[in-house]
């Protein structure tokens, strides 16, 4: 979860804009985006490793499904999306990285009225991949449950991957007020939703299980890879609404996301949590990371 990895690869932070590949600090969004004033638009956040884009079509049906969803169409259609994300992917070379590829409705009159905005604006952003905290990842991260509940469907669906994240920066700023590197975020019914950026998953014994997304966490890729290598490795893996009380039941607690990799959780709300499920997620990160080089696309 350390953003160390960023910090180091400020300077080498590219962006893909209007075709052109430029350093992130010189390149511009206009004042009277919508992305930018509010929140229109949809995101992906996408692995980069030294074999290319991990799941980059999965990725892409993510982003394109989202768009979609809130009436966001691209008039050269998502192809021209995907060949932002492969040059920038080219322009940062054959090594770990991150990239943030942005589909905003681009400019339009003050008001919010999406129709105003004629052209979606495209944006790529290749920046270096997080190194985890060593110290941190051996203690496991220490969350909080935010007193903020993850909005439901009908208000917001988590399945959009949408620029409209103040419900997650929220959390994750009474995180670091109260001293902790994260926050759990549960949904109306009290159910656990997710963390602020990434998947929850509790282990007991051979059983793994992870909130549905219709408990209001998102479609998680590092999740959806994670279900797969643990079914593949004799594990039980189940979709199914967890209370608070299932994480402090559990032998081992993890968070899944692109930033953040597979990293345990340590305690929540001061409790610590079990580790005794630690051997079994710790095959899952080693066979998370022969599978992120398996299912990259090359870009060359
Ligand atoms: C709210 C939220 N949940 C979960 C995730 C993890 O998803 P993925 O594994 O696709 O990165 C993210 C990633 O950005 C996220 O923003």
């Amino acid at each position: 979860m350390s953003e160390r990895g960023n910090e180091q690869a400020s300077e080498t932070t590219i962006c893909w804009i209007e075709g052109k590949i430029l350093p992130a600090s010189e390149a511009r969004i206009p004042v009277l985006d919508h992305g930018f004033l509010f929140g229109d638009g949809v995101f992906e956040g996408i692995r980069v490793t030294r074999r290319g884009i991990f799941r980059f079509a999965d990725h892409m049906k993510r982003l394109e499904t989202a768009a979609r969803a809130i009436g966001l169409a691209v008039p050269g259609g998502f192809d021209e999306v995907a060949r932002a994300a492969r040059e920038t992917t080219r322009a940062w070379g054959p090594r770990a990285g991150y990239l943030r590829l942005v589909v905003t409705r681009g400019v339009g009159a003050l008001g919010i009225d999406p129709a105003t905005c004629p052209t979606p604006a495209i944006v790529c952003i290749a920046t270096g991949a997080a190194l985890p905290d060593a110290k941190k990842a051996e203690r496991g991260l220490d969350l909080i449950t935010s007193s903020l509940r993850r909005p439901p469907a009908d208000v917001l669906d988590p399945r959009v991957k949408s620029l409209n994240y103040l419900n997650n920066v929220l959390a994750k700023r009474e995180a670091t007020l109260r001293g902790a590197d994260d926050a759990l975020v549960l949904n109306a019914r009290g159910l656990v939703a997710e963390a602020t950026a990434t998947n929850v998953f509790a282990l007991t014994g051979r059983t793994l299980d992870t909130p549905p997304t219709t408990d209001g966490a998102l479609e998680g890729l590092t999740r959806r890879t994670v279900i797969e290598l643990a079914a593949e490795q004799g594990l039980s893996v189940r979709e199914k609404s967890l209370g608070r009380f299932d994480l402090y039941a559990a032998d081992a607690v993890f968070l899944t996301g692109t930033r953040a990799g597979i990293v345990a959780v340590g305690s929540l709300d001061g409790s610590p949590i079990a580790k005794t499920g630690w051997p079994v997620l710790h095959d899952l990160a080693r066979a998370f990371d022969a599978r992120a080089l398996e299912l990259s696309t090359p870009v060359a």
